[in-house]
């Protein structure tokens, strides 16, 4: 997906209700005083509603078509370009840090817990939220095609079950007493229409499945989105915790 898309998608996604209202809940767990980094800040949402609510917030991401992007929007804050897994940042300079649907992406979430360990103060808050690729609920009428198309999707993500592991990742890195929440996203409608087509496309390009299924399969999404019988949950996982 081009950056432009992907800004495109992501925005209509966090003006969903719930996406608010988890994006606020992730505010009120990272509770830092002090600076505050949104790795994988995106077209910067969180890092703007971050400065609204009094917060010294930067965002960082690695790629710089969406800093950039970030930046025209938000001219006033502070955006970098930067590796989850090698921080700008140095040893302790930070009292909070925050990653949304971002660890997928990274190859070795170890590593950038690392890097959000080095770069955090004692006492410093993390708060990581995301979906697991293989918890993704969609009705089909061929629900064996759909878990095919799950599977092979999972193939192009670096890191697909990075959520369900925030817990004892976090744990192997040495944080305690981590708070541990679900929270469900519904995806009606057009909406999913983009994640549903890329199950298809990526099944369709590992051959798991033919073109033409892969045509009738997202054309039966369309119709289902077009008639109201679309349905499509999304559990995103959020952890939080403090720097030792
Ligand atoms: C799905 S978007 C999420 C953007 C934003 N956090 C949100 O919740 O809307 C994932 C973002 O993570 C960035 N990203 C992926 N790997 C990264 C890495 N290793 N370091 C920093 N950013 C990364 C991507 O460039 C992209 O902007």
């Amino acid at each position: 997906m081009s950056t432009a898309n992907l800004i495109q998608a992501l925005d209509r996604f966090d003006a969903l209700p719930e996406a608010v209202r988890l994006r606020e809940r992730s505010y009120a767990l990272l509770a830092a005083s002090g600076a505050v980094v949104d790795v994988g800040c995106g077209a910067g949402t969180a890092v703007a509603e971050l400065r609204e609510r009094g917060v010294r917030a930067i965002g960082l991401d690695v790629d710089e078509g969406m800093i950039a992007a970030a930046a025209e929007r938000y001219p006033a804050a502070d955006f970098r370009v930067g590796d989850a897994c090698e921080l700008p940042f140095a040893d302790g300079e930070l009292a909070g840090y925050r990653a949304e649907k971002v660890f997928h992406s990274v190859p070795d979430p170890d590593l950038a817990l690392a890097e959000a360990r080095r770069v955090l103060a004692p006492g410093g808050r993390v708060v990581l939220l995301g979906q697991d690729w293989e918890a993704i609920i969609v009705d089909a009428d061929d629900m064996a095609i759909t878990r095919t198309m799950i599977q092979s999707r999972l193939a192009a993500v670096p890191s697909p079950h990075s959520a369900r592991r925030y817990r004892n990742l976090l744990l192997d890195r040495g944080f305690r007493d981590i708070t541990m929440e679900v929270h469900t996203g519904l995806l009606a409608g057009d909406l999913a229409l983009p994640l549903l087509t890329g199950l298809a496309e990526a099944a369709r390009a590992t051959g798991s499945i033919t073109a033409a299924r892969a045509q009738a399969w997202i054309a039966e999404q369309r119709r289902r989105a077009e008639t109201d019988r679309l349905f499509c949950a999304v559990p995103i996982f959020l952890a939080a915790t403090t720097n030792p």
